[in-house]
């Protein structure tokens, strides 16, 4: 169980970084579900990208500096715009089929919100499960990389916990929980990437897949790494609305090709919020449905592309026109019910060009991290581009470092032996869904201090909860989860109450305005704020 680099997570961060391994470097790969469960699977949209003639890497770094709301990295804006044609070149190379334009010569690009330009390379409206699909045939035939389904990350094994007198800390793996037997592994590596997705499970309605539940934040705060901008979670206008189905995201290319966001009685509305009508920046949109919801009372909106023609919308969004089939919806003939879900964490742990975080050894990439490219709020489609350029500079980094790291001395084994059985299972149960309530509640679109306090003091109280669970009680994934959503939860929580000012993602009622400086949140364990 000694490896080089163990990659914790298996979406597009945790696929391209290990296939970006020449085949000397020794990988374990960790999946909490199969290979095929994780957001990037789901994401429909596409990968952005300066690619055509028009288009000019100042256009695409000014739309996505200008859905930062001022907390972009500009440097970091540059690296991956500049890299985004040779990424999604790195795609194609990996055998990913993108959609071609009629002539069948370049490909087919299309717009979401914020985008000045048409630049979003795309498979149909299932952009994600066909790079996945592809990355994942490569993976299995690597000799070089241990996959790991069916595990999850307990916790990351620090230098300083091994040595105390140790002068500086570092990261030497993880401690990894067999969920095929319930045993809890031990695997040393010099390098570790945590590339666990976001945090959106914290919510009741999200358009993530169960395992974005924050695994990867909660473990890098535990060990003492900064983290920055929680409070922008990125809430998609448009998820379905169906009692059968909770978290189908309706992707925003339905509204590049056309779509309109209406109202019950068929009015459009969001011309009234935002000159770009329904193509204004996300964080528009989402509030100007859950004001119209909350003015109107009603339970969701509709976004209607039934004006399109028939064969169009069934070549180019078969998997949304056959999903909502399924659910006796014809989005050819009436328009789709809607409503906004948390979607994308903007914030996570802090790192630096070469994907490295403020913990020797220790590197994020992904939803996880907090790169600065998204600022205050995430331009639509740059997120699978970051993955894919993050992947690269920190192969890079981490190849350049192997020959100096030396093979760490045995770790300790996890310490099961004062623990029993628990026995009262369910009240993890009714503590998740406690907690993605509240949050929802007091934590979502519209923020005021009274309702940001008041899910403080419930997290603090279920956070005891869970802590005793975790020391006295066998190890589920269960709870490992429920433990690091309490952990992001408290940090989102935590970064709104901190920033006293409306911007990007995060609006407080009590502070509607937007300061002239804009400043990044960062925490760090032993509750300081900077
Ligand atoms: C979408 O297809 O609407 C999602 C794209 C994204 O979140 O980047």
């Amino acid at each position: 169980m000694n490896f080089d680099v163990l990659i914790i997570g298996a979406g597009l961060a945790g696929l391209a970084t290990a296939l970006r391994f020449p085949e000397n470097i020794k990988i374990a790969l960790i999946a909490k579900q199969t290979l095929d469960i994780s957001a990037s699977h789901w994401a429909q949209g596409g990968v952005a990208g300066v690619i055509d003639n028009n288009d000019r890497f100042e256009l695409h770094e000014q739309d996505t500096i200008s859905a930062g709301a001022g907390l972009c990295n500009e440097q970091v804006v540059r690296h991956v715009i500049k890299n985004s044609k040779d990424s999604i070149q790195w795609l194609i190379d990996q055998g990913v089929e993108f959609t071609k334009s009629n002539d069948n010569q370049s490909l087919h690009l299309t717009k979401e919100g914020g985008h000045s330009l048409h630049r979003i390379a795309h498979v149909k409206d299932f952009t994600g499960k066909a790079i996945q699909e592809a990355l994942i045939k490569e993976i299995k035939i690597k000799k070089n990389i241990t996959i790991f389904e069916n595990h999850s990350a307990v916790d990351l094994i620090l230098l300083r916990k091994i040595d105390p007198k140790s002068k500086e800390n570092a990261c030497l793996g993880a401690y990894i929980l067999d969920k095929n037997n319930d045993s809890i592994k031990t695997l040393s590596a010099k390098y570790t990437v945590l590339a666990t997705g976001g945090t959106s499970k914290a919510y009741l309605y999200t358009t993530n897949p169960p395992v974005s539940t924050g695994d990867g934040v909660a473990m890098a705060w535990r060990a003492g790494c900064k983290i920055s901008n929680m409070e922008f979670i990125q809430f998609h206008p448009t998820c379905l609305f169906h009692p059968m189905e909770r978290s189908f995201l309706i992707s925003e290319t339905i509204r590049g090709e056309g779509g309109i966001l209406k109202l019950p009685n068929g009015e459009p509305f969001m011309h009234k919020y935002h000159p770009s009508g329904d193509l204004a920046p996300r964080d528009i949109v989402a509030r100007a449905i859950d004001n119209e919801m909350k003015q109107r009372g009603l339970e969701n909106v509709f976004l209607d592309i039934s004006m399109l023609d028939e064969n169009f919308i069934q070549k180019r969004f078969p998997s949304i026109y056959q999903h909502c089939k399924n659910l006796k919806i014809d989005i050819t003939k009436e328009p789709i019910p809607v409503v906004p879900a948390a979607h994308y964490s903007c914030g996570g742990v802090k790192t630096d060009l070469n994907a490295e975080t403020s913990l020797h050894n220790l590197y994020a990439i992904g939803e996880t991290a907090c790169t600065g490219l998204h600022g205050a709020n995430r331009l639509a489609s740059n997120s699978l581009l970051e993955c894919l350029v993050f992947s690269k500079s920190a192969v890079e980094h981490i190849y350049s470092k192997i020959p100096e790291q030396s093979d760490h001395s045995p770790l300790p084994d996890w310490d099961e032996s004062r623990v029993t059985n628990p026995d009262e299972a369910v009240m993890i149960l009714q503590t998740w869904n406690e907690l993605r309530r509240f949050m929802w509640n007091y934590v979502g679109i519209v923020r005021t201090n009274q309702r940001l306090n008041r899910a403080y003091e419930r997290i603090e109280i279920l956070k005891k909860e869970v802590q005793h669970f975790y020391k006295n009680f066998h190890i589920t994934s269960d709870l490992i989860e429920l433990r690091n959503l309490l952990q992001v939860s408290e940090l989102i929580v935590l970064s709104a109450l901190a920033r006293k000012e409306s911007r990007g993602l995060h609006f407080s009622k009590d502070y509607p305005e937007k300061n002239d400086e804009a400043i990044d949140t960062m925490l760090q364990l032993d509750n300081e704020i900077n």
